[in-house]
């Protein structure tokens, strides 16, 4: 008998790639003498975010500022659980600018708590949150130093996960969480001593293949039914259908040229406050 899944609504903030191109690399994926089209990536990313009011999620958004054509993927952004906001503090040049507008947009807001981070960390890109717990990657993009920051300001223990294959550079190309204490990834990311945390932590996770981790099927949102991941990732659908999800496929074909699909485009505001004049 396949489980009965419920979702649950969610908060999500996303940013329109209005800017989006890639003029320079910092992950495998990019490549800056492929040409990319912007109106395209605009295209597809509106269809995202239809999707989720679709389904009855609420979706606020950042403005996108020229120059940072990277912003698209909001889930770099920051790390928010319940009203406490721990900012990104990006790794590489191109993309640091972006925090203080990630910052600003939490500031006025009224978050209790909005950290500008010491140490460099990439917000839910290695952060992901699962039930109680946060799973941290570092590797490539976050210092393993921050996840005790992560785990001091946003007062959840933390889980570090190290990542070791350069074309999943950020945790959330290598797993999802698909419900509170169930997720899917790809082994072959992780390092030994991960594989085995991650096969004490979850025994039963759904084992993605390298064909579909490949396609960024593992950059997947889940509200604990419907499972948002890209289109190409059929045999991984499948497999999350068997589970008794609801698997929908999205084209950001554009976007992959950056590094990233449905979950980098996504971040998860939880239990977000009410703005003080309701500036929300
Ligand atoms: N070009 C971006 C970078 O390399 C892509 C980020 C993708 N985001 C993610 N959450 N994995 O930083």
């Amino acid at each position: 008998m396949t489980t009965q899944r419920t979702a649950r609504p969610r908060h999500y903030l996303m940013c329109r790639p209005s800017h989006f191109t890639v003029t320079y690399q910092i992950n495998p994926w990019m490549d800056p003498a492929k040409p990319t089209d912007t109106a395209l990536a605009v295209l597809q990313w509106e269809r995202l975010y239809a999707l989720y009011q679709e389904l009855g999620h609420t979706v606020e958004l950042i403005d996108p500022v020229p120059g940072l054509p990277d912003m698209v993927y909001s889930a770099n952004g920051a790390t928010v659980l319940d009203d406490r906001v721990l900012v990104a503090n990006f790794r590489h040049a191109e993309r640091k600018d972006e925090a203080a507008a990630y910052q600003a947009w939490f500031e006025q807001r009224g978050y209790q708590v909005v950290h500008a981070a010491r140490h460099t960390n990439e917000g839910e890109g290695d952060y992901l949150v699962a039930g109680d717990r946060i799973l941290a990657g570092t590797g490539f993009r976050t210092d393993l130093a921050a996840h005790a920051e992560a785990e001091q300001v946003l007062g959840a223990p933390v889980v570090s996960l190290t990542l070791v294959d350069p074309r999943f550079y950020h945790l959330d190309t290598a797993l999802a969480v698909l419900d509170d204490g169930e997720v899917m990834y790809y082994p072959g990311a992780f390092s030994p001593e991960s594989r085995e945390v991650l096969r004490e932590l979850y025994p039963d996770a759904l084992l993605a293949e390298e064909a579909d981790a490949e396609v960024f099927g593992l950059n997947a949102v889940s509200d604990g039914r419907n499972v948002l991941l890209p289109e190409t990732a059929g045999n991984l659908a499948d497999r999350l259908a068997d589970r008794g999800f609801t698997p929908i496929g999205v084209d950001l074909s554009e976007l992959l040229k950056g590094g990233g699909s449905v979950k980098c485009c996504t971040l998860e505001l939880r239990h977000a406050p009410a703005a003080p004049g309701g500036a929300r």
